[in-house]
């Protein structure tokens, strides 16, 4: 319940939509029960040629209005009729469209805001949540289980009122021809509520695990197409076919026992709820034979209690759809609840341009349990350039990751001119911060765009400028469309080299005081590995550097070289100090530049 009534908080800001969708709903059941009425003086009247008989008392407006019908003569009724129905119809069906119109859009608008929430949800998160999370599902929830909650709102929601108006308006009806008849219907009606219930409640379990499948499968699909080249290169496109082909299997083989449930509802229902008619009909139909009841008003009577199934067939149907769209719901509130880890304060403010220094004090720092940083204590003056080294797993992406405020310290504090990280808008730190990662990312857009990344609106002289600093400015010129070329998926349609001087590029374009490099050279031959060089040497004069440092010549460079060792510093120095100590550096060193 508490469910449900969260996911009508998403109905709030439309209301005048669901507003104008309800006003249309009454009038389109009042119009599609009322519409019944004219069987009675069409049998009567009309086609059996005799006078409309009710066995019980009616108000005095009904019993004038009868009374004036019996006394038309058959064939102006007919002409009366046709014209009554024609109206009523024309009514009706205008209705229908505009309450099938406005509750289409009430339900698109909802699961576009839905969609909009969660997608801004997924963008606060800080990058732990994705560490946890396998994108493919994201992604799923985000599309497959939305895509429910909107069938919830549009049928579930709507079909749910107009149904139970139906029903009221119906009832009404018959009660007040036959009160005996229709009791002793509603009362077998009654009896399927139960399993009605029964069946809602698997549904719903069901429908969890057809999206927990769906999700399962975007995963796979997500991850086999963006790791296409893996795939073809290890030969296991058969293997994946079949894995994928298992989980659709697999999703199908849900999807259709949960909707053999909901289609066998409906059936079962009608065929109750027929029992009752008949019963009805042979009760009725001695009312009829005895002249107590007009066969207009029999036939009106029987099929406004006929037209009592369809409402409540619908609505078992209904209660499934919801179950369903619930499910969807616990599912997509999971992820609009979950915590984010790095929050910026209320009150935080903008950080100033760096001046002094980059402080770490006494950081700690774990992923879940597993401590990676340890009691690590450093300060990075302006305009330094620092180089971090250690062995793989050593922390080194990590503590850069600290910097730009990825992730924040189990314990301790980074402070930037005193400044703590925590208290600063995380827009102003990062805007300082120019980052090349070690995991090259790049958009499928043009090289324009992905170098001005983060600002859109740069000019393209801004862009060139970027570039050349990268030394990227003539590669890109002679690509075939220059800066306005398509890179394809992540940058496939380029070299390694030119990947990573895009990526330093697309750093630069702001001039960012501070840059932070995790280099990943182990992809480039000699060459490349020389341009990227140079262009990295411009790149920091007169910047503040933390460079993940794999080359000589980055590393002999830097005013001070920090050695990591499983978390900690373990050497500090420059290059000439560090070889002379002889300690993990040399080895390193001697290991890994192999000289
Ligand atoms: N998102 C994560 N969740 C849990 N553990 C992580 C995560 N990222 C890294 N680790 C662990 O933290 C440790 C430090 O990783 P980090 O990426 O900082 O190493 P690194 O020094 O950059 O190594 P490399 O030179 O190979 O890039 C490793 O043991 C790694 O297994
Ligand atoms: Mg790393």
């Amino acid at each position: 319940m508490k469910l449900y009534l969260r996911l009508l908080s998403f109905i709030k800001p439309h209301k005048s939509i669901l507003f104008l969708s309800i006003f249309f709903l009454v009038f389109a059941a009042l119009f599609d029960s009322a519409s019944l009425s004219v069987l009675v003086p069409l049998s009567d009247n009309v086609l059996g040629q005799h006078q409309i008989v009710i066995n019980r008392e009616l108000p005095a407006f009904l019993t004038h209005l009868i009374n004036r019908i019996n006394q038309v003569p058959a064939l102006t009724m007919l002409y009366f009729v046709s014209i009554t129905m024609l109206i009523l119809f024309l009514f009706k069906s205008i209705f229908i469209f505009c309450r099938t119109y406005f509750v289409t859009k009430l339900s698109q608008l909802v699961v576009r805001d839905i969609r909009n929430a969660l997608y801004r949800k997924v963008q606060a998160f800080s990058l732990d949540y994705f560490t946890e999370t396998a994108i493919g599902s994201l992604v799923s929830r985000i599309t497959y289980d939305v895509q429910i909650i909107k069938g919830t709102i549009s049928v579930g929601l709507t079909d749910m009122v107009y149904q139970l108006l139906m029903f009221i308006f119906l009832n009404i009806i018959v009660f007040y021809i036959n009160w005996k008849g229709a009791l002793l219907v509603i009362c077998i009606l009654t009896i399927v509520v139960y399993p009605v219930i029964r069946v809602g409640k698997m549904i719903k379990k069901i429908s969890t695990q057809v999206q927990n499948k769906m999700a399962g499968l975007n995963n796979r699909l997500f991850e086999t197409i963006s790791g296409i080249k893996i795939v073809k290169a290890f030969s296991q496109e058969n293997a994946e076919i079949k894995k994928v082909a298992e989980q659709n299997f697999s999703f199908y083989k849900s999807i259709m026992k949960m909707q053999k449930r909901v289609i066998a509802l409906g059936p079962f229902v009608e065929m109750i709820g027929a029992c009752g008619g008949i019963l009805v009909l042979f009760f009725g139909g001695q009312e009829v034979i005895s002249g107590r009841m007009s066969l207009g008003v029999f036939i009106f009577f029987m099929s406004a209690l006929m037209s009592l199934i369809r409402p409540c067939r619908r609505l078992s149907e209904v209660h499934s759809i919801n179950q369903q769209g619930l499910a969807a719901a616990k599912r997509i509130f999971e992820i609009l609840d979950a915590p984010i880890k790095v929050m910026e304060k209320k009150d935080a403010i903008e950080l100033p341009l760096l001046k002094k220094n980059i402080c770490f004090e006494n950081i700690n720092f774990a992923y879940k349990d597993k401590l990676v940083i340890k009691d690590l204590n450093l300060e990075i003056k302006k305009g330094e350039a620092i180089a971090l080294v250690g062995a793989s797993g050593s922390g080194k992406t990590t503590l850069v990751n600290l910097v730009a405020r990825f992730y924040d310290p189990t314990k301790g504090a980074i402070k930037i001119d005193g400044f703590n990280l925590k208290d600063i808008q995380i827009k102003s730190l990062r805007q300082q911060i120019g980052i090349v990662s070690q995991d090259l990312f790049l958009f499928n857009d043009s090289v324009r765009n992905n170098i001005a990344y983060s600002r859109q609106d740069a000019d393209i002289s801004e862009v060139i400028n970027a570039a050349k600093i990268a030394l990227a400015d003539e590669f890109i010129r002679n690509l075939p469309q220059g800066y306005d070329t398509y890179i394809g998926d992540m940058g496939m349609k380029l070299s390694g080299g030119q990947k990573q001087r895009l990526s330093i590029a697309r750093a630069v374009l702001n001039n960012p005081p501070i840059l932070i490099l995790d280099e990943a050279t182990s992809q480039l031959d000699a060459e490349s590995t020389m341009i990227v060089q140079k262009a990295l040497d411009t790149l920091m004069i007169n910047r503040t550097a933390i460079v993940i440092a794999h080359r000589l010549s980055t590393v002999k460079k830097a005013n001070k070289i920090i050695v990591l060792d499983k978390g900690r510093i373990v050497e500090t120095g420059t290059h000439n100090q560090l070889l002379k100590a002889a300690g993990i550096y040399k080895k390193l060193f001697d290991l890994e530049f192999m000289v």
